[in-house]
């Protein structure tokens, strides 16, 4: 029997969706990652078609707490930079919840991964701010001060030389341009020294495809702070997504308990 921790997370990415069960109370993947390729065009019914594949490859019939690649507020799509623009003002949550008949919790993609290092990663237990930066298809972020979280900050968007920060220095200008890690080592060092320079974090901690590679470009950064690969690495985002879920579903149950 499924134990009441156990929850279904699923990152929705710009090149994957990928999933797994996970135990809340731990913050670990129950088994390894199940992927399929992100559809294209990445339209809403298209993306509902390819995570209910995910659902159906683990005949899950719990909860499902979803990483969406977008601003998310109250369960709405309110951006759309690596999906498509159809998705804005669309409810993420309903639309999922539908497709699988199971309930529903979405958050950005980058939260969800920010969620999983401060509670069971790099961040635990941090004080003053972290921010986490996934380097994937864009440049995803999560803010933490004294290990609470500021939704949907979007530091991906900030202009860096007159071009946004994800077309300069995300994981796929890097293969798109074919920059070696070293090249891109330094594109992305100019982008950590601009946030810095706004935000004066005391810890950045890297997730998202790129941080497996940390090994590769960390010779190329300088920025003055303490600077981490996230302790789980790519599978961040699906353990925050499902810690999300539980927690948010738990709230409301509480509220009507009162
Ligand atoms: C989106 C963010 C997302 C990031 C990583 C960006 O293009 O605007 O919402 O977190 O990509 O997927």
């Amino acid at each position: 029997m499924r134990a009441e921790t156990h929850i279904l997370g699923i990152d929705v990415g710009g090149t994957g969706i990928k999933g797994a069960p996970v135990d809340v109370s731990e913050g670990r993947l129950l088994t390894e990652r199940y992927k399929v390729l992100t559809p294209q065009p990445p339209t809403p019914e298209a993306v509902a078609e390819t995570l209910t594949e995910v659902v159906r490859y683990f005949e899950w019939d719990g909860p499902l707490g979803v990483g969406f690649p977008a601003v998310v507020k109250n369960g709405l799509a309110l951006s759309a930079a690596n999906i498509d623009n159809s998705w804005i003002g669309k409810n993420v949550e309903s639309l999922f919840a539908r497709a699988t008949g199971l309930p529903v919790k979405a958050i950005n993609d980058a939260d969800a991964a920010g969620i999983a290092e401060i509670h069971f990663g790099e961040g635990n237990e941090k004080e003053g701010s972290v921010i986490l930066i996934t380097i994937g298809s864009g440049l995803g972020s999560a803010l933490f001060t004294d290990g609470h979280l500021v939704r949907n900050t979007e530091f991906g968007h900030v202009i860096l030389d007159g071009q946004v920060a994800e077309h300069y220095a995300s994981n796929r200008t890097r293969e798109q341009e074919g920059l070696s890690w070293p090249a891109w080592g330094k594109r992305f060092n100019k982008y950590l020294h601009h946030l810095n320079r706004i935000l004066s974090p005391d810890m950045i901690i890297l997730g998202g495809g790129a941080s497996k590679a940390f090994h590769q470009f960390s010779d190329y950064l300088d920025v003055p702070v303490v600077v981490r690969p996230a302790k789980h690495l790519n599978g961040a985002g699906t353990i925050g997504a499902a810690c999300h879920a539980y927690w948010s579903m738990h709230r409301q149950e509480q509220h009507r308990s009162l």
